[in-house]
């Protein structure tokens, strides 16, 4: 079975323990992983499955450490035909442009050809306190799908 690559985009640690949590969980169902926090282009493979899990800053922005490798895609276009992919934003819905971060880069993504497997999780930290936990329930049932 071939790695899952977990991509995190975080300022602050949230969405960088929950893609820890899910590869924890990936594992435990058998699946091998690697997490990369704000990976260039270079560290990643151009083929096979990663889960993006990013937190939105700014007014709907990217975190800092994940707005290098949105850059360098829409730079250099690279090919992700054989990229499929799963999506979980974490964010707040306090702010007007609640999760557009991972909903901007899901669109960077599908733009170069990569595919997403599942629906899109959307964390509001309003309503979880702990954002482990629905992460969890979905990565179990996103697990099904592969
Ligand atoms: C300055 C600031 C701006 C934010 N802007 C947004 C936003 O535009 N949309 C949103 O959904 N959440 C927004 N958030 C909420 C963060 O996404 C949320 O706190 C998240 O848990 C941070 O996760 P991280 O530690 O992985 O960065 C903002 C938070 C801060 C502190």
């Amino acid at each position: 079975m071939s790695t899952i690559t977990l991509i995190s985009g975080s300022t602050m640690g949230s969405s960088e323990y929950v893609a820890e949590h899910m590869a924890e969980i990936l594992e435990n169902h058998g699946f091998s992983t690697e997490v990369l926090h704000g990976p260039s282009l270079d560290d990643l493979r151009l083929g096979g499955l990663w889960l993006v899990v990013t937190s939105t800053h700014g007014a709907g922005d990217l975190p800092e450490n994940l707005q290098p490798l949105a850059d360098t895609i829409a730079q250099e276009q690279p090919d992700l035909s054989n990229v499929t992919f799963g999506s979980v934003g974490i964010g707040s819905s306090e702010y007007d442009i609640f999760c557009g971060a991972i909903k901007s880069f899901e669109h960077l993504l599908k733009d170069r050809g990569a595919k997403r497997i599942g629906d899109r999780l959307e964390i509001d930290i309003q309503k979880y306190e702990i954002p482990e936990d629905p992460a969890e329930d979905w990565v179990k049932e996103w697990a099904k799908l592969l």
